[in-house]
């Protein structure tokens, strides 16, 4: 088992421009350039958290729903969920202080009423909030989760789950075996200094150290989610989560889903 879950990219990271939200209008325009313009992020989340909300209608009494974002980086999402009437509080937990940082900032540009989201420094298998919660979501932060610690993860979040809970997984990916064959072939092209590499050949889809990505097949993830009582029901987006412009093969075998959770 590692010593720390926290993978090195969130500890002490230096965050790319487009996170770093101060009070300034241009600090936030560059955010949301970054989620709807370069990216899919806004759109696929908004499509899952719509679909999901019409699941989670009888979750929801006269007193509103309350809500864990887990992983909540620098809390667009937990702005978004802000805005649903339904919701009453949201508690954003996320291990980078620099991400964290930026929380405050973010809200006050969503004009997210001060004391809806509190902002909790936390992981996936620390994390304390006071209440339970009517469900939990993980916006692409379950792919930097190691294996060893997803069950702990799984059985924090249904500890503090009221009855009926559910767990949204969203801008997630799931790979096939065109992605093992690309790495296998970038594998025989740096076999001279395969040692360096960070895969090997008898783990192609090893993650990767440094932000601990994982790349999981679709029954490596029914697998872990069936382990731990957990029915899964998982949507595929048309196109692609990053616009970036890269050759087709480094997108090779990937498909990006949402998932919701219920107890089995
Ligand atoms: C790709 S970012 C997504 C952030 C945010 N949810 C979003 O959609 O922009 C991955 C997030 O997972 C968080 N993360 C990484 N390891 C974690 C852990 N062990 N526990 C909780 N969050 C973790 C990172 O700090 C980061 O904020």
């Amino acid at each position: 088992m590692k010593a720390c879950e926290i993978p090195e990219r969130f500890v002490d990271e230096s965050l790319a421009s487009h996170w770093k939200v101060d009070e300034t209008e241009e600090s936030f325009l560059r955010l949301m350039r970054h989620l709807e313009v370069d990216s899919n992020f806004k759109p696929y989340f908004e499509k899952a958290l719509g679909h999901f909300m019409t699941r989670c209608c009888r979750l929801s009494d006269s007193r509103g729903m309350t809500v864990l974002d887990l992983g909540s980086g620098v809390s667009w999402t937990s702005a978004i969920l802000a805005n649903h009437e339904q919701i009453k509080h949201i508690y954003a937990v996320e291990p980078s202080r620099e991400r964290l940082k930026h929380g405050p900032f973010v809200l006050k540009h969503f004009e997210i009423p001060r004391g809806k989201v509190t902002l909790l420094e936390g992981n996936f298998t620390d994390f304390d909030i006071p209440r339970q919660v009517n469900f939990a979501v993980l916006c692409a932060s379950f792919h930097h989760c190691y294996d060893e610690f997803a069950d702990i993860l799984f059985s924090k979040i249904k500890a503090i789950l009221a009855p009926g809970g559910l767990i949204l997984m969203a801008n997630e990916h799931y790979v096939d075996h065109w992605f093992s064959f690309h790495r296998f072939l970038s594998f025989i092209k740096h076999f001279p200094r395969r040692r360096e590499l960070f895969y090997k050949l008898s783990n192609l889809r090893s993650p990767y150290p440094y932000d601990g990505e994982h790349w999981r097949t679709r029954n490596e993830l029914e697998e872990i989610f069936e382990r731990n009582g957990l029915k899964a029901e998982i949507f595929i987006h048309d196109g692609d989560l990053c616009k970036e412009a890269v050759p087709f093969y480094r997108k090779m075998g990937y498909h990006y889903y949402y998932a919701i959770l219920e107890r089995m």
